[in-house]
């Protein structure tokens, strides 16, 4: 299976995140907390995983639980959140933490469709949390992902029409197995060795079963509509 060479891969090479529960520990039996889950995954909807990280760390020393964070000042949270831009995701996690709080006993649903009716969370941040957080088979689809499926099958539809083909393809991939784990391999797969330039084909486990890279088409995919 594909995602067996890929889970092995992640076994090795997982990028350590604070947010992260790596595989090891994972084995071991260490679930992650949803919450955090969640404002990693919104903090780093529109932002890189290192501007991420300091402010991970100030919102979870300040606001440890969900609970300290639903009753936090409007006005503190937003001051937080400054310098990361795209403030909607400040106002919509606050909106969300007060309905998870009041609506939800506390506690984060797992199953994405119920997920994607709170706000500030969309198709990518539900799978992000179903799977990441309760280990459901879902399907993580952002910008990595999307290059990944486009050069693993060589798929020369631009995007954005070729949204629909790679996220089918990215989802026929997602193993019943660890697909917790398997949704950020995925990602760390995009971010350091399937990246947009030069890609480490050499040392990619899906090097052979890569279509792109037997067809030396890996660095014009994926393609792009002209704006
Ligand atoms: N980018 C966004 N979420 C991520 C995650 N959980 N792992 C790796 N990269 C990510």
């Amino acid at each position: 299976m594909l995602s067996d060479a890929l889970l092995d891969w992640y076994d090795r090479h997982a990028r350590t995140m604070p947010w992260r529960i790596g595989p090891a520990d994972r084995k071991a039996g260490q679930i992650p907390d949803p919450y955090r889950i969640w404002l990693s995954e919104v903090m780093l909807q529109q932002t890189t995983v290192a501007a991420v990280r300091d402010y991970f760390h100030r919102f979870t020393t300040r606001w440890p639980t969900l609970t300290d964070l639903a009753s936090a000042k409007d006005a503190d949270v937003m001051a937080e959140w400054a310098g990361l831009g795209y403030y909607a995701r400040a106002r919509n996690l606050l909106k969300c933490a007060r309905v998870v709080t009041d609506e939800y006993d506390n506690k984060f649903p797992g199953k994405y469709t119920e997920l994607l009716k709170l706000p500030g969370i969309g198709p990518y941040t539900a799978a992000a949390i179903s799977s990441i957080a309760f280990d459901a088979p879902e399907t993580v689809v952002d910008g990595n992902v999307e290059r990944v499926m486009a050069r693993l099958f060589n798929i020369h539809t631009p995007l954005p029409a070729a949204k629909m083909p790679l996220t089918e393809k990215a989802a026929l991939l997602t193993p019943q197995k660890r697909p917790g784990d398997y949704a950020q391999a995925v990602m760390d797969l995009g971010a350091t060795i399937c990246t947009p330039k030069n890609p480490a084909c050499g040392i990619c486990p899906w090097h052979d079963p890569c279509v792109a890279r037997a067809e030396g088409t890996q660095a014009e995919l994926p393609k792009k509509m002209p704006k």
